[in-house]
């Protein structure tokens, strides 16, 4: 079968690391003897555009996407348009539009790097951070010049939404990927002591749906301590379920754990598949390195094996896993993993080992 998949690589680094992905799929489907196909399509929205047409994607942007199997990301920002048009006008855009309710992020160890955590020589560690990809703190609620005082005086308001039937959908996508891992435990993330409606909503919610999944061991715990628990004792962790912003930072401290943000792969799902899911790697645009041949490409490799997941191709997406664990157990690494070798070189040695 042909999947169709529209590439998005956007900004800086994001144009290497989803050249790099497409490289190591086409490899995979030249090998495949016509078992399968890759028919990428590749739209050039992002900051460049957004400063050519005022607009971060066409205004047809949506409906052209939607006819799509998936959507392959790089990513997007760039310091001459703010952070926050370019995230709302694309990347969010997409998430929200597309329901794309659940974002996995998966984080291990890769052997031949070497992670801040003194134990990760000796102990696999290997987790994934579900996160609460359409509501809570990212919901877009609020508003500036609330007080109508003028300069000085002006009041901003952030709110965070928290609904019974998102908390439920998204703690039952942690309870029912924790059943499929060897350590079936989910440990739900709030900071429910300080932030007593929303977050008290979600600690209730998480309660009733454990009582469905008695094989599963669950905790609660505050944000600040998961933050202190993923660097002490990272290994009594399997599944980690948390609101949109909390889940966002934990992801990025569990990446930067493993080694580097480069390495994390990350998926925003459309659970029920009524609109195409995307694919991209966690990291942002990194402008201080982009355009070099420096950008670790193994968070976006890693990403294109989950899009490989979620097309049903289980195999081909362990092979890729399998393919940069060889490459960086032979010490091809980029210099963000305390290496000298180029995007490519790493691309090229993951495709040898395929
Ligand atoms: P960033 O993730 O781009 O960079 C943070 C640090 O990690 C930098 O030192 C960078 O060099 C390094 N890094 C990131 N990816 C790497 C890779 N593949 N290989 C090696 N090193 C890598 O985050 P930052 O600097 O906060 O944001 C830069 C831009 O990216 C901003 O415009 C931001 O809004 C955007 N951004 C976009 C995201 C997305 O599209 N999903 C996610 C995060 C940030
Ligand atoms: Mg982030």
């Amino acid at each position: 079968s042909t999947f169709k998949i529209a590439a998005v690589p956007a900004d800086g680094v994001g144009t290497e690391v989803v050249a790099a992905g497409r490289a190591v799929l086409d490899a995979l489907a030249a090998g495949s003897g016509g078992a399968f196909a890759f028919d990428w399509t590749e739209f050039p929205w992002g900051c460049g555009y957004y400063e050519r047409t005022g607009r971060m994607m066409d205004e047809d942007g949506l409906e052209r996407l939607r006819e799509f199997d998936a959507i392959y990301f790089g990513a997007v920002g760039w310091p001459s348009v703010p952070d926050h048009t370019s995230l709302w006008g694309l990347r969010l855009k997409i998430c929200q539009n597309f329901d794309q309710w659940a974002n996995i992020r998966p984080v291990h160890f890769h052997p031949g790097i070497t992670s801040p955590l003194r134990k990760a020589d000796h102990i696999p560690l290997d987790w994934v951070v579900v996160r609460e990809n359409s509501e809570g703190e990212y919901a877009g609620l609020g508003g500036r010049n609330l007080s109508g005082r003028g300069p000085g005086n002006e009041v901003a308001l952030q709110t965070a939404l928290f609904t019974e039937r998102g908390c439920e959908r998204i703690i039952r996508f942690a309870f029912d990927l924790a059943r499929t891992r060897t350590r079936k435990k989910v440990s739900s993330v709030t900071k429910s002591n300080a932030q007593q409606y929303g977050m008290v909503l979600w600690d209730e919610t998480f309660a009733r749906v454990a009582a469905d999944y008695p094989d599963v061991e669950t905790e609660s715990v505050l944000v600040d301590a998961m933050s202190a628990k993923f660097v002490l004792k990272p290994e009594d962790l399997s599944v980690v379920v948390a609101s949109n912003l909390n889940a966002d930072i934990l992801s990025d401290l569990g990446s930067a754990l493993a080694g580097s943000l480069g390495l994390a792969a990350s998926a925003n799902l459309n659970p029920e598949r009524r609109f195409p899911s995307m694919f991209e790697p966690v990291h942002g645009s990194a402008p201080d390195i982009a355009g070099q041949g420096l950008a670790n490409p193994i968070g976006a490799i890693g990403s294109a094996a989950l899009m490989l997941d979620h097309f049903g191709l289980v195999d081909e997406a362990a092979r890729v896993h399998k393919a940069i664990e060889a490459t960086t157990a032979a010490g091809v690494l980029t210099p963000d993993v305390g290496g000298t070798a180029t995007t490519d070189e790493v691309v090229a040695s993951i495709i040898d080992h395929l």
